[in-house]
């Protein structure tokens, strides 16, 4: 059954479509920096290295300089790793920095530490166990006890008959492979990807992404076609979810035909999309896709790297959508509580039996990693018995209450919404417009209320203007509300 999406909105002076400005990737400036490299000074033995490796503790003066020399960023710049906060410890749903300030991990990091900070002890011994017997098979010559509990386990938490399993080590990676068994598998090419998605970092998975982060891949990849997501940012498919549904399958139909179905592998969709705002696609069109790839002989391949284990109340997000199977799902991040690098792969039994005889065609050194597997074993069975997904649904109306309050409060705050423990708010300037384009780097104003979030003890993911509330799912009600309380402040920095 899909359950009620809580969506919050304010008056409908705040609701609505909004324009926004063209993308802000200022692509001369990065041409600017772009340096021709001069050959290396320095020979090739490697030196000796400093005593200070074997001290318990460093300086703040060495970790400085490291963080300014030797360590890099990610999808951001690097210099601000200067200035980032040092984590130093972690308990619960708290962190802590070097001089003891407290911070609510208000986004379980990146929707991922659903189990918060402190590791159950069974899961600390199940991988202490782990290293003790078996650290290292590689999966490709052997398998593990724990790998084949594992795999049966996710055969009886994954509905239907979603019943082989691989498991690699990250999100992207687990997108990549279920690309890779969609195209050997159907023999056909083209998988359609939505606006607004996100699928991960290799090359092909950002070719597949629908967010800014895909004009990183520059040539990309081939074979991935896009198509318009449900909710776009300046304007809408209807008045309400059958029109809107019914505009959007009758398109992606056409957009099938028209590519032709002999040569579309898979559709591959975010059940539920989270980074770009925890959009729940309107009622009837998930059921209506899963629909067209019947008819078409399409695979449907769901991303659930953010949204599996529990995050919107239910074990999966496609859940929320009556009779809706995946052909292929992946997910990562809840699946270990991200203590390890590690991501699952499902594929329904005819794609199974395919693979029997025939090689997959991609793997990976850590894919099926024992000691990464312990953990999520033990992460899974740890997530069932203690109800944390129900504990998800059973928080959803506290999420909403709090959210309904912050936009009654805030001018800056256009509306908000939420489905389990998956919420997010939607900024604005004080020119109605969204607070900033989307796909551009911080403007000051954001980096000022960052600064007040961090002075008010919240800490988490923050992409303006979308701000997602996702703390971990062992969160307790009186630390959630205490974490609204904090972003009720925060935000008084963004009010006009
Ligand atoms: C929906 C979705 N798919 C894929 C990924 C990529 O996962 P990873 O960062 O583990 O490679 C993410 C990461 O945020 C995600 O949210």
């Amino acid at each position: 059954m899909r359950s009620a999406l809580a969506s919050v909105r304010a008056q409908s002076s705040k609701c609505g479509v909004y324009n926004h400005t063209a993308p802000g990737v200022n692509m001369q400036y990065i041409a600017d920096k772009r340096a021709k490299l001069e050959p290396p000074t320095h020979d090739n033995t490697t030196g000796p290295v400093s005593s200070k490796h074997w001290d318990e503790e460093w300086s703040r003066e060495d970790l400085q300089h490291s963080a300014d020399h030797h360590a890099m960023n990610t999808w951001g710049p690097s210099r601000p790793l200067g200035s980032a906060i040092l984590v130093d410890r972690a308990e619960g749903v708290y962190v802590y920095d070097k001089e003891g300030k407290q911070y609510l991990d208000w986004t379980s990091q990146a929707i991922c530490s659903n189990l918060g900070h402190s590791v159950p002890p069974a899961v600390k011994e199940a991988i202490n166990k782990q290293l003790d017997r078996v650290p290292m098979v590689y999966g490709g010559i052997g398998a593990t006890e724990v790998r084949l509990r594992l795999a049966n386990l996710m055969s009886e938490i994954c509905p239907g008959d979603i019943n082989g399993f691989v498991f690699p080590t990250g999100g992207g990676e687990a997108n990549e492979a279920a690309i890779r068994m969609a195209r050997r598998f159907t023999g056909k090419h083209k998988i359609f990807n939505q606006y607004r998605s996100y699928h991960g970092g290799t090359t092909s998975t950002l070719t597949a992404t629908g967010d800014f982060r895909r004009w990183f891949a520059e040539q990309g990849a081939t074979g991935f076609v896009k198509m318009f997501n449900s909710q776009p940012f300046g304007f809408t498919w209807g008045d309400n979810d059958e029109h809107k549904t019914s505009i959007l399958l009758s398109m992606l139909e056409e957009q099938i035909r028209m590519e032709g179905p002999d040569t579309i592998a898979a559709i591959m969709l975010e059940s539920i999309v989270g980074a770009g705002g925890v959009l729940v696609t309107p009622k009837g069109y998930m059921e209506g896709v899963r629909a067209l790839c019947d008819k078409y002989n399409i695979l449907l391949i769901l991303d659930e790297v953010m949204v599996g284990f529990g995050r919107t109340g239910k074990t999966w997000g496609f859940q929320h959508f009556e009779g809706v199977i995946p052909d292929i799902i992946t997910s990562a991040k809840g699946l270990s509580a991200a203590y390890m690098p590690i991501a699952v792969v499902g594929v329904r039994q005819k794609i199974k039996d395919f693979f029997m005889d025939t090689p997959m065609g991609w793997g990976a050194t850590f894919a099926n990693h024992p000691v990464a597997m312990a953990c999520a074993y033990e992460c899974v069975k740890h997530t069932l018995k203690h109800d944390l997904i129900a504990n998800s649904a059973a928080f959803e109306p506290i999420m909403v209450e709090e959210l309904s309050k912050i936009v009654e409060r805030h001018s800056s705050v256009r509306q908000a919404r939420a489905i389990g423990m998956f919420g997010c708010l939607d900024l604005v300037g004080s020119d109605a417009n969204n607070l900033q384009e989307y796909q551009s780097p911080q403007s000051p104003k954001t980096q000022e209320f960052r600064k007040a979030m961090f002075a008010n003890g919240l800490w988490g993911l923050f992409r303006p203007p979308l701000l997602h509330c996702a703390p971990p799912l062992v969160i307790t009600e009186e630390e959630l509300r205490d974490g609204f309380q904090r972003l009720d402040k925060a935000l008084e920095s963004l009010d006009h």
